[in-house]
């Protein structure tokens, strides 16, 4: 690692078990705490950094949630708003497991359709069911009315 990536970091502090998000697409720190729940306050250390250098994005946001395991649900939200993600899970200070964050393929429930004539508008109440169509931009189509959606530009249902 490039030392002035490495000064960058040490501005935040680490955590000592729980859940590290790096690697998100600045601006985004605050729809991910959305997703994560933690918008409307947490009992245990949140550590938030935003517009920190980063190589590969130009800058970038981290989130640090002691204590916590993120659950496949947060976690497909937190895919479709900072796809470039890395989930690294801590444990006595150090990361135990690391993995790069994936895009679903089918996103039920979780993306809500802009298209005000779908049926998942209509007073039936109809699931949302989204599969995916492109990485970049991270876009999705809606299996019932066809409409493509663009992720970032997206209503989330939390
Ligand atoms: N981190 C933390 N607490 C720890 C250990 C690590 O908050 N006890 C954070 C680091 O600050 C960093 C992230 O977890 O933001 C990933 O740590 P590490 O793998 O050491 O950094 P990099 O090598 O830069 O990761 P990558 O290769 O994914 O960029
Ligand atoms: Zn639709």
């Amino acid at each position: 690692m490039a030392k002035g990536t490495e000064m960058a970091e040490l501005k935040v502090s680490k955590i000592k078990q729980g859940t590290v998000i790096d690697h998100i697409r600045a601006g985004m720190a605050p729809a991910v705490l959305k997703i994560l729940g933690i918008d409307r306050g947490a009992s245990d250390v949140v550590v938030v950094a935003m517009n920190v250098r980063s190589r590969e994005l130009g800058r970038k946001d981290i989130v640090k949630v002691e204590n916590r395991i993120i659950d496949e649900e947060s976690l497909k939200k937190v895919a479709i708003i900072a796809p470039k993600a890395t989930i690294n899970l801590v444990k006595d200070y150090e990361i135990g497991e690391k993995h790069e964050i994936s895009l679903p393929k089918e996103l039920r429930g979780i993306l809500k359709c802009p298209n005000r004539n779908c049926i998942t508008n209509s007073p039936e109440r109809v699931p949302t069911f989204f599969a995916h169509e492109s990485a970049e931009p991270v876009e999705y189509r809606c299996h019932y009315c066809e409409e493509l959606v663009e992720a970032d530009h997206v209503e989330l249902i939390l």
